[in-house]
């Protein structure tokens, strides 16, 4: 069963290393997440799944790392500037601010078991905040310094169309991949890392010929779904399809699907894929006028490219389409932790917390314990055998005998480790059976059964079985 509570996560998450609050010796700060040595490890893996899935097994993506300082112009004529906004509102009583349309996810700063509202502040009316976060580029600080940090790596990507599409020769259709920071300024931030400050996102700009468009889309939302269940091993039964009504759609999109993950605060969006039109490119490209804003800003305040792609079979000029897959990696992560977590009841009433998650994404594939720790020889071996697999360069290793048996098997099974290899008098061949000399026990993380294995034979085991 997945975890029922995001406490159960954030407990595992911090008793084990996979992620702490940030800054927080200094009182943290609100919105920020650290990666621990296991978080960084799972985080890494996902994002390496899809890569493979979206750029290495197709014919038709390159891949893209754009800087995240852009030109402020960019989100000017991307809309952000204008649009990119959330409804806040103040309670005049505590000075609390919050989402106006998530008041029902805050709590009231003066009595917390209530919401802002159900209490004796008066709200005020809504207004609309920008959630762009402003800096500054350079020693001096005026407008030309002005900058944002990106709230999405989309732009990164369309700025670069023709860029990549000159160096690539490519043709339409095709895509280009990105994975990277992202940066919004949440009026509330919540629910551990399901909506954050910083985050990263996981996203596709696929570029196809107008009226090609409907059809990719689908396409594309069929095999995200099926990403999320093949690679990432979600449920199918967990996730279901969110079709945006025409009114909350963003300026751009002219149809988008959300893919919705069961979280422990119930269905969520984890993953937008939106038909973006021709809006960016065309915003992008000199004497196009998406916004109107070329009457009221300056000549050298629009781009100086026309983002299109010249179509031999029309003999013209044209502005793409756009399909964009948008993942949250951070969503992502937590939507894989909801669904490995489980609490086993064992026949002996011990309750054994396991996370199942696929072997592709564990952080530590496989552990190598001794039986004894002060047996020298059993010591020797078990960390020669941890050195070897280690050397392989195809799976994170570890050797760990700071503890019993069992409780170095709980563990490993709390950190989601599929395979547990453990040295014992046997493998030395001073056992009973002399025959399982040079072998070791295998423990499977899921079953508990365990398999005796010939050394020799071992890497080629447990590669064969993490993908
Ligand atoms: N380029 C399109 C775009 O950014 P979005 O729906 O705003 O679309 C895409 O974001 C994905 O990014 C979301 O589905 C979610 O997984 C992730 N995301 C957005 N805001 C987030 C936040 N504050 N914290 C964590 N993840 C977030």
């Amino acid at each position: 069963m997945p975890a029922q509570t995001m406490e159960q996560l954030v407990s595992l998450c911090k008793r084990r290393g996979f992620l702490f609050a940030g800054s927080e010796i200094y009182g943290g700060l609100q919105g920020t997440f650290d990666y621990g040595p296991l978080g960084v490890e799972l985080k890494n893996n996902l994002k390496r799944l899809w890569w493979k899935h979206n750029v290495y097994e197709r014919d038709d993506m390159e891949g893209i790392d754009a800087a995240i300082l852009m030109n402020r112009y960019v989100w000017r004529y991307s809309g952000h500037e204008a649009t990119f906004v959330d409804p806040l509102v103040d309670c005049k009583t505590c000075k609390g601010r919050f989402r106006a349309d998530k008041l029902g996810e805050a709590t009231c700063l003066k009595y917390p078991k209530k919401h802002p509202g159900e209490c004796d502040g008066e709200l005020t009316e809504p207004r609309d905040f920008n959630m762009m976060f402003k800096t500054g580029v350079g020693p001096i600080a005026d407008d030309d310094s002005f900058a944002y940090l990106r709230p999405e790596t989309a732009q990164g990507i369309f700025v670069n169309f023709k860029n990549v599409l000159d160096s690539t020769n490519r043709k339409l259709p095709f895509g280009i991949a990105q994975i990277g920071k992202a940066f919004r300024n949440e009026i509330t931030p919540r629910n551990f890392i399901f909506r954050v400050r910083e985050f990263e996102q996981m996203e596709i700009e696929y570029f196809v010929l107008p009226g090609e468009d409907e059809a990719v889309h689908d396409t594309f939302i069929e095999d995200h779904v099926n990403f999320w269940v093949e690679e990432a091993g979600l449920r199918r039964d967990n996730l279901k399809l969110y079709e945006v009504p025409k009114e909350e759609l963003a300026h751009y999109s002219k149809r988008t699907v959300d893919i919705m993950y069961k979280f422990p605060i119930g269905w969520e969006e984890l993953e937008g894929i939106a038909n973006r039109t021709d809006f960016d490119l065309g915003s992008h490209s000199r004497e196009q006028d998406k916004l109107g804003l070329t009457a009221s800003v300056m000549e050298n305040e629009h781009s100086t490219e026309k983002l299109t792609y010249f179509d031999h079979a029309q003999n013209r000029h044209l502005v793409p389409y756009v399909i964009e897959p948008s993942a949250g990696v951070d969503r992502g992560v937590l939507a894989v932790l909801t669904e490995a977590y489980d609490e086993e009841f064992l026949p002996n009433g011990e309750v054994r917390t396991v996370l199942r998650l696929k072997p592709s994404l564990a952080p530590v594939k496989v552990a190598v314990l001794p039986l004894k720790k002060n047996a020298d020889e059993i010591v020797a071996v078990a960390k020669g055998i941890k050195a070897s697999l280690q050397a392989s360069g195809e799976m994170r290793a570890v050797y760990d005998d700071s503890a019993g048996i069992g409780k170095l098997y709980r563990r490993q099974d709390e950190i989601g480790t599929p395979f547990c290899v453990t040295v014992d008098f046997d493998t030395l061949g001073r056992g009973d059976d002399t025959a399982l000399k040079d072998t070791v026990t295998v423990r499977d993380r899921d079953t508990m059964q365990q398999e005796r294995i010939p050394i020799a034979e071992l890497a080629g085991y447990v590669r064969q079985r993490i993908g």
